[in-house]
């Protein structure tokens, strides 16, 4: 197995139903701290997706352009298994609210308990971002609110909705 603990590679775990700017933020002070970072797309099946996985990687991969030591994944195994075989030695997750601790928290022993030699980091997300969720991007697309839904996507990441058929009502 590989020495994870003396790797300088993160990873970013989410849905990403879409990427949201609160997301992002996270990922670029991530990038910051670390030497490579992997966001992954991974599959959370509590949840019914908008957007279908080709669509999500696409925001995401424009989302990153920027960031030159971040790689965009996708995996529909588990999150632990996919961080020890790119060699990471952390997990980041953003955190809100309680509500996203004591669910990360949750994430955060299971995935311990099945991989010991990584840590899950918890970021506290910038004041500005503490409202700002999918959820609430899907309902503003869903309501045609483009103008509301364009302040918190990466910049393209609604040509891309349109483009994709995903449209505003
Ligand atoms: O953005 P989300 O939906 O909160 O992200 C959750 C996600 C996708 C990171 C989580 O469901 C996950 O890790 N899925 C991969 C499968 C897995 O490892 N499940 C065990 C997690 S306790």
């Amino acid at each position: 197995m590989m020495d994870n603990k003396k790797s300088h590679i993160a990873i970013v775990p989410g849905s990403f139903d879409p990427i949201t700017v609160g997301h992002i933020d996270i990922l670029r002070r991530t990038a910051a701290l670390y030497d490579k970072v992997y966001l992954a797309l991974l599959v959370n099946p509590e949840k019914k997706y908008l957007f279908d996985t080709e669509t999500r990687i696409e925001i995401a991969k424009l989302a990153c352009s920027d960031i030159p030591n971040v790689e965009v994944v996708y995996s529909d195994g588990m999150l632990y298994s996919l961080a020890r075989e790119l060699g990471c030695s952390a997990i980041v997750k953003g955190i809100r609210n309680e509500t996203d601790f004591a669910y990360e928290m949750k994430m955060a022993l299971y995935n311990r308990e099945l991989a010991p030699e990584i840590e899950t980091l918890f970021l506290p997300c910038n004041e500005k971002n503490a409202d700002i969720s999918s959820t609430l991007v899907r309902s503003l697309i869903s309501e045609g609110k483009e103008d509301e839904a364009t302040k918190l996507l990466p910049r393209g990441a609604i040509d891309i909705i349109k483009k994709r058929g995903f449209g505003f009502k």
